[in-house]
């Protein structure tokens, strides 16, 4: 069953609370934060003050997903709001092991994230270690943008990689421009879920837009 994780970003924050019950109506799996630094990416979104919010509003798991160039030095906030999977960025740490660690050692999912131009050969030493794989279909900090297809074929070697190595554990999400119109394509390739923004929110019921993405993607289900 694809897993389907909205990201807020993309809602009414004007209509925030609303926004997050009509996900919660539609199952979503799980909440999607965008944290942008200002440096890896251009601009600047949310901070740790809206995961203790949305903790505090939701029962849905929270991953939150570190667009910073100094993800060791902004980990900790993240951990004290509570999140349930932190995702950092491959191209930003210095030290990727001790990211792992230390979200290990905070009960915290762990998850890495890999810009379009990165390949997957910088995952080769830590593979085993982590929980999730979020594969940049877009280029990070942007919204709205059309899917990359050579980004989802990388997602797609992933999974096939993950297979043969028997590394059942490892989550494949594809995060940037996931919308309907695509899901076939991503549920195709054996996926495990996917980040939508605009996907869910500029669609007239949000709710709707995630029940027709897992329907479609159900399509697709295989045991293996
Ligand atoms: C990109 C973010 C995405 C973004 C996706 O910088 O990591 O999570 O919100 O937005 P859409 O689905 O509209 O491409
Ligand atoms: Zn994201």
């Amino acid at each position: 069953m694809l897993r389907v994780g909205p990201s807020i970003m993309a809602a009414d924050l004007l209509h925030l609370g609303d926004q997050i019950r009509m996900i919660e109506r539609g199952r979503a799996d799980w909440l999607h934060v965008d944290v942008m630094d200002g440096y890896f990416v251009p601009g600047f979104s949310f901070g740790a003050s809206i995961v203790t919010k949305l903790h505090h509003f939701s029962k849905l798991p929270i991953e939150v997903h570190l667009m910073s160039s100094r993800p060791l030095e902004h980990m900790d906030e993240f951990f004290a709001a509570n999140c349930h999977l932190l995702t950092v960025h491959v191209e930003a740490a210095t030290d990727l092991y001790r990211c792992i660690s230390m979200m290990k050692r905070h009960n915290v999912r762990a998850g890495v994230a890999l810009n379009p131009s990165t390949p997957l050969s910088v995952l080769d030493e830590i593979l085993p270690e982590l929980d999730q794989v979020v594969i940049m279909t877009i280029p990070p900090g942007s919204i709205g943008m059309p899917l990359i297809d050579s980004c989802l074929a990388k997602a797609g070697k992933l999974v096939q990689m993950l297979r043969r190595m028997k590394l059942h554990h490892v989550q494949v999400i594809v995060d940037g421009g996931v919308k309907i119109q695509n899901i076939a394509d991503i549920a195709a390739l054996g996926i495990d879920g996917v980040v939508s923004g605009s996907g869910i929110f500029a669609q007239p019921d949000p709710a709707v837009a995630i029940q027709e993405m897992k329907q479609i993607a159900s399509r697709f289900d295989v045991t293996h």
